[in-house]
C-alpha cells in the first residue's frame, strides 16, 4: 500500500485549466485582496485583542500581533509560491497532493475542515453576541439567554442555554448567498470590506486623541500579578501567549488560495492577493490594538470591558462619541458576515477538490445547473457548521480553528521545502525567498503558537484527526481516483 502516491503536477494543472466545465473564472487581484481582508478582519480583532491584553499580554498585545503576523508572513510566502504554481481550488490540500502525497493531503484537508468550518461557526457565535448587544442598545431588552447560547453555557443567574438561534440564522442566510454564486458574493463582500476597514480607521483616528499614556506602563504583565501565574500569562512569554490568542485575527488570508480556480490570472494575482491582504491587516491591527489599550487600561478587559470591548472603550472614555459605539457594533455585524462567507466558501471549495479526487463523496462536487456552485456541498456544510454554531461555546470552536490553521501552515512550509528539493525545475511564477530559512522559521513560529493553545485543545484536535484517519482508511483510500487510474 503506497500512502504517498502523488498526483502529477501536470494532471492537477490540466484539471485547473478545464475551467469550461468547472467553476467560473471571475475574480481579479482587487477581488482577491478584498476576499482576503473579508476573511481576515473579524472576531479576532474586535473580540480577541481585548482578551489577549487582559489574559496574557497587557498593552504589549501590539507585539503579540507582530509575532503572529511574522508567523503568518512566513507561511504566507510559502502559500503564495504554491498558489502561483498550482492555480487550482483546494488550498493547502491540493498543494500537498502534488508534493507530499495523498495521505498528507488528506491530513491537511481534514485539518482545514477545522479551520474553515469551525471558523464559520466561531464567528457566527460572535455575530450572535453582537446582535444581542445591538438589540439591547436599540430596545433596552436582550434576546432570551437560552435562545442565543449553547447548552454548555449558563448565565450568571443560572439560566442554561438551549440553542444559539441567531448564529444559525446568519449561517442560513450566507449559505443561500453562496449558493447563488461567487461573483455576487464577491461584490457583497467588497462592500462589507469597505465598511469594516472604514470603521477600524475611524476608531484609530478618533481614539488616538483619547490615548492615556499611563495605560502603557507597565508594558507587559508583572509576574506577581494574581491570576497570571502560568508561564504564558505574564512578561514576554505572556506576549507569546497573546500571539496564540490574536492569531485567530489572521486566520483567513490563506482562504484566498482556495479561490485560485476562480481567479482570472492566478499566477500573478494569487501572491498579490495573499500577501497584500496580510500586509494591510497587520498595519490596521497594530494601530488598532495600540489605540484600544491606550484608551482603556488592559486590566478592564478582564471584567467590565470583557465583552464588546471596543464599544466599552468608546462609551467609557470617549465622551461625545456614543454614536460611534452603535456604528461600530453595526459594522462589526456586517464585518463578521463577510468572514463567515469567505470561510464557508473556502470549506466548500476544499471539499470540491477532495471530491473531484474521489476522497470524499461525489455529492460535494456536484454543481448547480444554473449557478455553477457546489450547492449540495453548501447545504450539507450548513448542517455540520450549524451543529457547532448552535450547540458549542465559541471559545472551544475558536481554539480548534486555530489548531487546524496552524497545523496546515506548518505542513505547507514543509511542502515548499520538499518541492524545492524534489522538483527544483518546476516553473515558479512566484518563488518563496530564502528557502529553507523562511519555511523553517514559519514552521517554528507556527509550532510555538500550536503549543501555546493548551492541552485540552490539543487533545480535542487529536481526536478529530484520528477520526479523519479512520475515514481515510475505510473510505477515501478505496475511492481515490488517482489510485484507480494507477492500477
Ligand atoms: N480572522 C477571522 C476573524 O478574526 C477569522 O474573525
Amino acid at each position: 500500500m503506497n500512502l504517498f502516491i502523488k498526483k502529477p503536477l501536470e494532471a492537477l494543472l490540466a484539471q485547473a485549466g478545464d475551467s469550461e466545465k468547472g467553476l467560473k473564472r471571475t475574480l481579479g487581484a482587487g477581488n482577491l485582496i478584498a476576499l482576503g481582508i473579508g476573511a481576515i478582519i473579524g472576531a479576532g480583532l474586535f473580540v480577541r485583542t481585548a482578551a489577549a491584553a487582559g489574559e496574557a499580554a497587557g498593552p504589549a498585545v501590539v507585539v503579540s500581533f507582530i509575532i503572529a503576523a511574522i508567523g503568518c508572513a512566513f507561511a504566507g510566502l510559502c502559500y503564495a509560491e504554491f498558489a502561483s504554481m498550482i492555480p487550482i481550488a483546494g488550498s493547502a490540500y491540493a498543494y500537498a497532493y502534488v508534493t507530499m502525497g495523498e495521505f498528507m493531503a488528506w491530513i491537511i484537508g481534514w485539518a482545514l475542515v477545522l479551520e474553515y468550518a469551525l471558523a464559520s461557526a466561531t464567528v457566527s457565535i460572535a455575530w450572535s453576541e453582537y446582535l444581542n448587544n445591538l438589540v439591547f442598545e436599540l430596545s433596552g431588552k436582550n434576546i432570551p439567554y437560552e435562545w442565543c447560547h449553547s447548552p454548555f453555557q449558563t448565565s450568571l443567574d443560572g439560566v442554561s442555554g438551549i440553542v444559539n438561534v441567531p448564529a444559525l440564522f446568519i449561517l442560513v442566510i450566507l449559505t443561500l448567498v453562496l449558493i447563488k454564486g461567487t461573483q455576487e458574493s464577491a461584490t457583497l463582500n467588497a462592500i462589507i470590506v469597505f465598511i469594516k476597514v472604514s470603521i477600524v480607521l475611524i476608531f484609530i483616528a478618533i481614539g488616538w486623541g483619547f490615548i492615556n499614556d499611563a495605560n502603557y506602563t507597565p508594558f507587559t504583565i508583572p509576574a506577581d500579578m494574581p491570576g497570571h501565574e502560568p508561564w504564558n500569562r505574564h512578561g514576554w512569554f505572556g506576549v507569546l501567549g497573546g500571539a496564540g490568542i490574536v492569531f485567530f485575527a489572521f486566520i483567513g488570508f490563506d482562504a484566498v488560495s482556495t479561490a485560485a480556480q476562480e481567479a482570472k490570472n492566478p499566477k500573478r494575482d494569487m501572491p498579490i492577493g495573499i500577501l497584500g491582504s496580510l500586509v494591510v491587516c497587520t498595519i490596521l491591527y497594530v494601530l488598532f490594538s495600540h489605540v484600544l489599550t491606550g484608551v482603556a487600561n488592559w486590566q478592564e478587559f478582564k471584567v467590565a470591558g470583557k465583552e464588546a470591548s471596543v464599544a466599552y472603550a468608546i462609551k467609557t472614555y470617549m465622551a461625545g462619541y456614543g454614536w460611534l459605539s452603535t456604528l461600530v457594533t453595526i459594522a462589526i455585524l456586517a464585518g463578521f458576515s463577510s468572514v463567515i462567507l469567505v470561510m464557508l466558501l473556502g470549506q466548500s471549495r476544499v471539499f470540491y477538490s477532495m471530491s473531484k479526487d474521489g476522497l470524499v463523496p461525489k455529492v460535494f462536487s456536484e454543481l448547480h445547473p444554473k449557478f455553477r456552485t457546489p450547492f449540495k456541498s453548501n447545504a450539507l456544510l450548513l448542517i455540520f457548521v450549524g451543529l457547532f454554531a448552535g450547540l458549542v461555546p465559541g471559545d472551544v470552536a475558536g481554539d480548534l480553528t486555530s489548531f487546524g490553521t496552524l497545523f496546515a501552515f506548518v505542513l505547507v512550509c514543509v511542502g515548499i521545502w520538499v518541492l524545492r528539493v524534489k522538483n527544483p525545475d518546476a516553473v515558479r511564477p512566484f518563488a518563496t525567498p530564502l528557502v529553507p530559512l523562511v519555511p523553517i522559521l514559519g514552521m517554528l513560529i507556527c509550532s510555538a503558537m500550536i503549543f501555546s493553545l493548551g492541552p485540552y485543545t490539543l487533545m480535542a484536535a487529536g481526536i478529530w484527526m484520528v477520526f479523519g484517519l479512520i475515514i481515510y482508511f475505510l473510505y477515501s483510500r478505496h475511492n481515490s481516483n488517482l489510485r484507480k487510474e494507477s492500477k
